[in-house]
């Protein structure tokens, strides 16, 4: 095909309309996305050559994902996930705005509403076979003064990768707290070392995964809200220095300034002393937030999330 059909009236008029561009009502920034969308679609099909069969198959497969409610873990391995915190980087930067913890993406599984502990909080309800972690840190500003109260909202997985909810064998709130810090911007917890989230290996997400070629792991790490009245929420996470996946990650969200040094404690003094009979790990990690202003881009999002009961 020599002429594009996608340049004739016929087509533009087809998305035109389908977008309700000549209808008056509705939202007039939706219909012009969801026109670029189509177009951008429909000319895929015909630049690649698209068959029917090949089209349909894409349908039924985004079917079975939602079925599967797997979408959230395409959009984290599409890369479009971490694409977003670029953007969000880059916006800030335009506005002048550098510094702090560096953000990455939320992923699929956080929980709104994890029980709320002052200062200090122990993580891990199960029985695990695990590495005790103590992770503890500081929350401050941009000129190192501590945020005092500034709530700290950490999930992570369990030793076999999976967490809380959406993992029925742990019970209601494994691994997830919201801990308030104290005067000092000081939070601490106790739980233990994560191993690394791995797709569904019959799901949807991990076959188009198979067919591009990937794995579908992501390395250890924790995830973390960090709020404070005045202060930009940030979303973030850190990873375990070490792990296989660590810039492997079929999410993309691995980033300098987020991989402290886990520390390992082997002398029997330390270990007696905090009460335990196996050697432990320990992780210091102090968030820096920003101030909130007016012509920043937001960074409170907005998304479906899983309800626990
Ligand atoms: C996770 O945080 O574990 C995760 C992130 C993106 C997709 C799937 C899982
Ligand atoms: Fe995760």
């Amino acid at each position: 095909m020599s002429e594009s059909l996608m340049n004739t009236k016929q087509v533009k008029d087809l998305l035109a309309k389908a977008a309700g561009l000549d209808q008056p009502g509705g939202n007039e920034r939706l219909k012009r996305i969801l026109q670029r969308v189509s177009e951008d679609l429909c000319r895929t099909v015909e630049e690649f050559d698209v068959t029917p069969t090949e089209f349909w198959t894409a349908v039924g497969y985004l079917t079975r994902l939602g079925q599967a409610n797997e979408v959230g873990l395409l959009v984290a391995g599409s890369g479009i996930e971490h694409f977003l915190d670029l953007l969000l980087d880059e916006r800030e930067r335009r506005a002048g705005l550098q510094g702090g913890t560096p953000r990455t993406i939320e992923g699929p599984l956080w929980l709104a509403d994890a029980p709320l502990v002052k200062g200090e909080a122990r993580l891990d309800q199960d029985p695990e076979e695990g590495e005790v972690l103590f992770m503890e840190g500081q929350v401050r500003d941009a000129d190192g003064k501590p945020v005092p109260g500034a709530v700290v909202d950490v999930w992570h997985a369990n030793t076999k990768g999976g967490y809380s909810f959406f993992d029925p064998s742990q019970s209601a709130w494994n691994l997830r707290r919201r801990i308030e810090a104290d005067g000092e911007g000081r939070y601490r917890f106790r739980s233990i070392l994560p191993v690394g989230y791995g797709c569904p290996p019959g799901g949807p997400t991990q076959e188009l995964l198979n067919l591009l070629g990937r794995h579908g792991q992501r390395p250890a790490h924790i995830h973390f809200f960090v709020e404070a009245p005045g202060y930009r929420k940030l979303t973030t996470q850190i990873n375990i220095a070490g792990d296989k996946f660590l810039y492997d990650d079929f999410a993309f969200a691995t980033r300098e300034g987020l991989i402290p040094d886990v520390v390992r404690h082997t002398d029997p003094a330390e270990i007696k002393a905090r009460g335990l009979n196996e050697p432990f790990a320990t992780i210091r990690f102090d968030f820096t937030l920003n101030r909130e202003a007016a012509n920043l881009p937001e960074t409170v999002v907005v998304r479906e999330h899983a309800k626990a009961a």
